[in-house]
């Protein structure tokens, strides 16, 4: 089984956007470490980033043909806004964990509500790219070698 890692809008420009509250790290660096834990244990990975809802959606609704087993996604944005992919990740039905860098529940009203946490296996907040590789772990304890 493969593993599908999505990133939301503006998650392109970390590194430089807002570092006080998303850190310094850039998505490359991310996706590479992402890609040589999976590596380490024997577990194929994707990642993706856009900008596009559309894009999102249509890759998740790809995912089942590429027997993805898992999901890991930051939404971003869409979070807070996008039934569109809270209903292409309820159509597929791959066990999916929502991330987020900040901790939404600590900023601003319109960001502690998610279209996503209570369809997913579970959610991690606030521990920036650390976070992901959470999210991972807990995939991968679940996800048969290749
Ligand atoms: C975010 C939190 C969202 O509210 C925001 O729109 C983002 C990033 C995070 O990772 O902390 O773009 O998902």
């Amino acid at each position: 089984s493969r593993l599908l890692v999505l990133h939301g809008p503006n998650l392109n420009l970390l590194g430089t956007r807002e570092p006080a509250i998303y850190g310094d790290t850039d998505l490359n660096q991310i996706n590479q470490r992402l890609t040589r834990q999976a590596g380490s244990a024997g577990v194929d990975i994707e990642c993706l980033q856009s900008n596009a809802e559309h894009v999102l959606v249509e890759r998740i609704q790809q995912a089942p043909h590429d027997r993805m087993g898992g999901i890991i996604i930051n939404p971003a944005a869409f979070t807070h806004t996008s039934v569109a992919l809270r209903d292409a990740l309820a159509a597929v039905a791959i066990p999916f964990i929502e991330v987020h860098l900040s901790n939404i529940h600590a900023r601003e009203p319109f960001r502690q509500h998610s279209y996503f946490s209570d369809i997913a296996r579970g959610v991690i907040a606030g521990f920036g790219p650390l976070g992901y590789e959470l999210a991972l772990s807990a995939l991968l304890a679940n996800t048969e070698r290749n």
